[in-house]
């Protein structure tokens, strides 16, 4: 019986769409889609809080979805549509709920606001939130140390009320 191990491959390539922009990496097959956006692309917006998938600070929109970057093996991302903080503002302007973050101070530190921004645009795209105990509770893998849960509720509701 053959070792399993001998056959993966050290490096796999990996094209991927990061916003907008076409790239074809080449991968250990073990990396994840968070490391390969920060340490392959220098697209550090995207930020590593736990690495476990319990924070959501590496929160990234694949195909419009929100997704948790760390948990998410680069290699299962191949062809796909990916945007990342870096990529929400279009020509120039900023997306509704980057928009609605500043008006409403929704940060401190700011280490958790990209995760929270993008996926607080994934939340919009999927219309579940109707109210702020909804939005608290479909927001609920972001968590934010800094305790500025009041104002990125705000946030999202205005964003909300413009989309
Ligand atoms: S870094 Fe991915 S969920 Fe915390
Ligand atoms: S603004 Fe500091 S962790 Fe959220």
């Amino acid at each position: 019986m053959g070792d399993a191990t001998h056959d993966i491959p050290e490096r796999t390539p990996v094209h991927v769409i990061v916003n907008g922009v076409s790239h074809t990496l080449d991968l250990a097959p073990w990396t994840t889609l968070l490391d390969a956006l920060r340490d392959h692309l220098a697209l550090t917006g995207t930020k590593k809080g736990c690495d476990h998938g319990q924070c959501g600070a590496c929160t990234v929109l694949i195909e419009g979805r929100r997704v948790n970057s760390c948990l998410t093996l680069a290699v299962m991302t191949d062809g796909a549509e990916v945007t990342t903080i870096e990529g929400l503002a279009k020509d120039g302007t900023l997306h509704p709920v980057q928009q609605a973050f500043i008006d409403h101070d929704a940060f401190q530190c700011g280490y958790c606001t990209p995760g929270q921004i993008c996926s607080a645009a994934g939340l919009l795209a999927e219309g579940r939130a109707r109210d702020a105990d909804e939005i608290r509770e479909l927001m609920s893998g972001n968590l934010c140390r800094c305790g500025a849960y009041p104002n990125i509720v705000a946030a999202i509701q205005q964003a909300m009320s413009r989309s």
